[in-house]
């Protein structure tokens, strides 16, 4: 990634090596976020790092909200959701004066880097960090999904899990009743969530963002399913789509019969992580504080083909999102 103007070039390239390190999470908290703060910390620790906790994401930052942290501060976290650390949206630092006086309270810490665990936006924050010559590498916790360079954002597992088991319970009942049920979910402008719960909890159409929809289809679909004998449909709706109660009553006067909606809403966020979150942010974390120990910085940390990657953090917010057009189509074959 490109740093700005030579000044900063060479306050990035006469750092003495890294003694102490900052930690925050930002944006919306994401399961997972938890097992990474206890790898970061610790492997920083067994490395010889000092740690400084930050609460509340850059707004903490700003605000000077920090403690050192210890190897047993973070005991007993690794099976929680949310965060310890606390998060934030921070206005603030989106300006100027709030960047630089984020810069002042992490000099008046003597932090020398700083890893930061959350999605696109808190990676923004991150970069205007670097940008000033602040060293920062990204951890992603997100449950969207939506950080194109990496497979998995920590909390996509759990919140997909989630997910599923509500749609589990739908069954149930929309079975009992005959029901149509139109199930909202997060995932901000992507439809991972959407899709991925789709295709795992046998839905009868997913309407995601990434894909023009037709609601005459998706009524065809139901009434056919009604015919052969279904008891219920499912529609799982990613909240990038649009308003879910408007596409239930649209949906309503095209197959003549009753649709109810359930928005997850922040349900999806909490909860205890999984396995594969508890283990992703474990490597991220590790792999965070190695960045850090070799002098690489401005570099975000993700998995790709099942290895443990970092790459530019710069390239990383630039990477288009694809789409996995297979899962998409396998799930529609699947639900006729
Ligand atoms: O980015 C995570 C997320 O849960 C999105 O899926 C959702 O659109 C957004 O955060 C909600 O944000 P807030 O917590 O600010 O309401």
């Amino acid at each position: 990634m490109s740093v700005p103007d030579m000044d900063d070039v060479a306050m990035a390239d006469s750092i003495p090596r890294i003694k102490r390190i900052g930690v925050l999470t930002s944006g919306g908290d994401a399961p997972g976020m938890n097992a990474a703060i206890r790898a970061t910390v610790r492997i920083a620790l067994y490395n010889g790092l000092k740690v400084s906790g930050i609460r509340r994401g850059f707004q903490g930052l700003i605000e000077a909200d920090i403690d050192n942290l210890e190897l047993a501060d973070v005991g007993d976290i690794i099976n929680r959701g949310g965060t310890k650390l606390l998060t934030a949206r921070s206005e603030e630092f989106m300006t100027e004066a709030g960047q630089k006086r984020a810069l002042d309270v992490l000099r008046m810490f003597e932090i020398d880097a700083l890893v930061v665990i959350g999605g696109d936006g808190s990676y923004k924050g991150a970069k205007r960090l670097w940008e000033m010559g602040f060293p920062t590498i990204g951890i992603p916790g997100t449950i969207d999904n939506d950080l194109a360079y990496t497979d998995l954002t920590l909390g996509f597992d759990t919140a997909v899990s989630t997910v599923v088991s509500a749609i589990n319970n739908l069954r149930d009942t929309s079975s009992s009743h005959g029901r149509v049920s139109i199930v909202e979910v997060m995932g901000r402008h992507c439809g991972d969530i959407a899709l991925f719960a789709g295709l795992a909890g046998g839905v009868e159409d997913i309407l995601i963002p990434e894909r023009k929809f037709d609601l005459d289809d998706v009524a065809r679909k139901i009434l056919q399913g009604r015919r052969r004998g279904k008891l219920h449909s499912i529609v799982l709706v990613a909240e990038g789509v649009g308003k879910s109660y408007e596409i239930a009553e649209r949906l309503e006067a095209l197959i003549h019969q009753e649709v109810r909606v359930t928005v997850l809403g922040y349900l999806q966020r909490g909860g205890t992580p999984s396995v594969t979150d508890r283990i992703l942010g474990a490597q991220f974390g590790q792999r965070a504080v190695e960045l850090l120990l070799e002098n690489k910085f401005g570099r975000v940390v993700g998995i790709r083909d099942n290895k443990i990657m970092d790459q530019d953090l710069e390239a990383a917010l630039n990477e288009p999102k694809r789409f996995d057009q297979a899962k998409y189509d396998l799930a529609e074959l699947l639900s006729l």
